[in-house]
């Protein structure tokens, strides 16, 4: 708790760029917690460093992830916005965490096992102890819930495995985390394979909308999107691309399933890919105005960064500090 608020706590790589079902699916809804929650969002550059970056290209998109967030409708005065690797804490505790954990808990995780098939030449220690610094990220603010994918659900639940750990030999340290799974958290799938995650690191552009993808290429990619057999506009199980539309198209006009089978009776695919292509196109388009405003306003940015790592740092501290004392870390002399 953080006065007579809960805490909440979630984070985005900084890596690839931002899809459309990373906004529907979790930026969108993170704009409404503010007021039941105390928020901490990072941006979570260490864990990008887990796959090799060219550091220029690195250090603009991280920057930009942050400045999406507020874009996006995140108000930073009032959420503690900032970058994980400003707070020397994350590294710090993962570090001590580390010895909390066990390798046989780590070799279970279904994430390293999939990173390491698709990144087989750079298999790094950091791959497997990622886990580890996600549950320093978390257990560092106290977070009462952690709003994530049912892809990261087994890393939270491996956090709270290490919280009780901890707890259980010295005393209630930490915070349990519970997940928090939006209720509108929309999952939206790829153009090309609906039957999979929509991705920023998918390696076919046409199957993602960026969150910067300018108007043509947006309608492009939605003329372009797979359908199904058929003709109907219909939510039905054997129709998973006609779904994902659906999804689409529900998420950012409102419109119910039913509304839509009606609106859309009697028409084809292409007119209804068209209009689910507008409707996306009048969604980003404001974001997109906002992001390019926010990018002229250097200066507003740079002072959000710098409050907001101080506050993250100050909380984060508080924590360490904790944790230290427990371990019987000699204390500083001050
Ligand atoms: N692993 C998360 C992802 O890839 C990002 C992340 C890192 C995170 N630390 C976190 C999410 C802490 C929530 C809380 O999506």
């Amino acid at each position: 708790m953080i006065g007579d608020k809960k805490v909440l706590y979630s984070g985005m790589q900084a890596t690839g760029n931002l899809t459309l079902g990373n906004y529907l699916g979790a930026l969108k809804n993170w704009v409404t917690l503010n007021e039941e929650y105390e928020c901490f969002y990072g941006v979570m550059d260490l864990h990008s460093l887990t796959v090799r970056q060219n550091a220029a290209e690195f250090r603009k998109r991280a920057r930009s992830l942050y400045t999406l967030y507020v874009a996006a409708g995140l108000n930073p005065e009032t959420n503690c916005i900032y970058f994980q690797s400003h707070v020397s804490a994350h590294a710090e505790l993962a570090w001590l965490l580390n010895c909390f954990t066990y390798m046989g808990e780590l070799n279970r995780m279904t994430q390293f096992k999939d990173k390491s098939a698709k990144h087989a030449d750079n298999i790094n220690a950091g791959l497997f102890t990622y886990p580890v610094l996600m549950a320093a990220d978390i257990l560092l603010y106290q977070a009462d819930v952690v709003p994530v994918g049912v892809d990261q659900m087994q890393h939270l639940e491996i956090t709270r495995d290490i919280a009780e750990r901890f707890n259980h030999i010295y005393g209630d340290v930490f915070t349990i985390p519970e997940g928090y799974i939006g209720k509108s958290g929309a999952k939206i799938m790829s153009l090309q394979e609906p039957t999979k995650k929509m991705s920023k690191s998918d390696e076919n552009a046409n199957a993602s909308i960026y969150l910067l993808d300018d108007t043509d290429t947006i309608i492009r990619k939605f003329k372009r999107a797979v359908t199904d057999s058929g003709s109907e506009i219909r939510y039905a199980e054997d129709k998973p691309g006609i779904c994902n539309l659906m999804d689409i198209y529900t998420a950012t006009t409102g419109k119910t399933k039913e509304e839509i089978e009606k609106e859309f009776d009697g028409k084809g695919y292409g007119e209804f890919k068209m209009a689910v292509g507008e409707a996306v196109v009048s969604v980003l388009k404001p974001l997109q105005d906002r992001m390019a405003e926010l990018e002229k306003d250097k200066s507003y940015i740079d002072r959000m960064i710098k409050e907001n790592d101080e506050k993250a740092q100050y909380f984060a501290n508080k924590t360490l500090r904790k944790v230290q004392k427990k371990l019987g870390l000699t204390e500083r002399i001050r």
